[in-house]
């Protein structure tokens, strides 16, 4: 099976298939570019952490890839889903998840995302002090402190939370005053994503368990729910480290809380994860259609059909990435080349370096572990509409969200 791609991979006849369906059928009925998702390896990487906590509630981060398809298919596993807009939320509302299993985020909460999260019941997030009277306005009734620990992940800056003086969370003193006046369900931390070791989020349950102990000791509070946040990273490219498997990753936690909650005499509590990633990254596989390929002096260029419009990772956190032609998947490697996007700057690039047999116009780019955080984060930069997602299993496409037309787009326009 080739490197980083879904687990029912498979080439034949120099042709890559990804849940029995072959990827170059896919992107002649659907179009370039296509996020085409592997249901089993959905699945399978929501039942890893259910096997891993199974008394813990899972809720899908939502942000990493908010689709109704893909929440329906993660609720039929037993999860939940965090949301952290009123966007998120109403998506989660539309594949069915219960509102018992919603956690509502957000660092600067509006009224209406509040009243709605009150109307379903679900869990909140409290990330400051202002939001405690408004929480209280709005007849939220289960609620979470969100505390900022000074944990500095390792990862991109961009993407680390649990540091001081982040946008994110109370620092101690003031999540002591929130406890106080709201006597929440539990407390949340989060201290980063893309995390490629559990290191920084067992110093964090150290610091929390202190943390929770203060809580008793100072207000008489015990902390019911503690929800550990998400973070776990994937692997976009071979030179990308490799981070601990899910039930590893997840054991490394557990093993972490239960003897620092002995320690500080508290009675376990029950948890909650949040992955985003982890469950829908190392299912997507994203194809596009090789157009213009150019040799400019020392580079090759083969540009595509897409770009920093439907996975602008590359620009913002450095991304890595790497890929296969889908209808060439048996033919080795002839040299090393660029893959450009189609935007209107020199650094729309999506892979820096990838040895490919010579790419020609018409060929199919297959680039795995892209299911989190590309269509997520597309935008219609230069009028491009954004892509479609199909979900793949046992031999059958079926379409996750339709593509985006210019007619779209220009229906927002006066
Ligand atoms: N919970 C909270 C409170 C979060 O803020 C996040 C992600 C998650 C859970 C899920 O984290 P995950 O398991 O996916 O790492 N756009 C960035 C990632 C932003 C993450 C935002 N928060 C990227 O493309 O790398």
């Amino acid at each position: 099976m080739p490197e980083l791609f879904p687990d029912t991979t498979s080439v034949e006849n120099g042709e890559i298939h990804v849940g029995g369906v072959r990827l170059t059928a896919l992107a002649d009925e659907h179009g370039t570019p296509l996020l085409v998702l592997c249901e089993r390896t959905l699945r399978a990487r929501a039942q890893a952490y259910r096997a891993a906590a199974p008394d813990a509630l899972v809720v899908y981060g939502t942000k990493a890839f908010p689709n109704v398809a893909v929440l329906r298919t993660l609720a039929a596993e037993g999860l939940g889903a965090d949301v952290s807009t009123l966007g998120e939320l109403r998506f989660a509302l539309a594949a069915g998840v219960a509102g018992e299993r919603l956690v509502v985020h957000g660092n600067n909460k509006d009224d209406e995302e509040l009243a709605e999260a009150a109307r379903v019941g679900a869990l909140v997030v409290v990330d400051s002090l202002d939001e405690v009277p408004r929480a209280e306005r709005a007849d939220v009734e289960r609620t979470l402190v969100r505390v900022t620990l000074g944990v500095e992940a390792d990862t991109h800056e961009s993407i680390r939370t649990g540091h001081v003086g982040s946008k994110f969370g109370l620092p101690p003193t003031q999540a002591l005053e929130a406890i106080e006046r709201l006597r929440p369900l539990g407390l949340h931390v989060h201290i980063g994503s893309q995390l490629t070791s559990a290191e920084a989020a067992r110093e964090t349950i150290d610091r929390l368990a202190s943390f929770a102990a203060e809580c008793r000791d100072e207000l008489g509070w015990v902390a019911q729910v503690v929800d550990l946040g998400g973070g776990l990273a994937v692997r976009t490219s071979p030179d990308d480290p490799a981070p601990p498997p899910v039930a590893e990753f997840v054991r490394s936690l557990l093993e972490q809380v239960e003897p620092a909650w002995r320690a500080s005499g508290l009675p376990a509590p029950r948890l909650i994860l949040e992955p985003g990633r982890s469950l829908v990254g190392p299912a997507g596989v994203t194809l596009y259609r090789v157009g213009l390929v150019k040799r400019a002096e020392s580079v090759t260029y083969a540009a595509i059909d897409g770009g920093m419009s439907d996975n602008p990772r590359p620009q913002l956190y450095g991304a890595r990435y790497t890929a296969l032609l889908a209808n060439r998947a048996d033919e080795p490697p002839s040299g090393t080349f660029r893959i450009a996007g189609k935007h209107c700057e020199s650094g729309d690039v999506l892979i820096d370096r990838v040895e490919l047999p010579e790419p020609v116009r018409g060929d199919l780019l297959a680039v795995p572990a892209s299911g989190a955080y590309t269509l997520a984060m597309a935008s219609n930069y230069n009028g491009v509409p954004r892509p479609a997602a199909v979900l793949v299993a046992d031999g059958r496409a079926r379409l996750a969200r339709r593509r985006e037309t210019v007619d779209d787009l220009l229906r927002l326009e006066t």
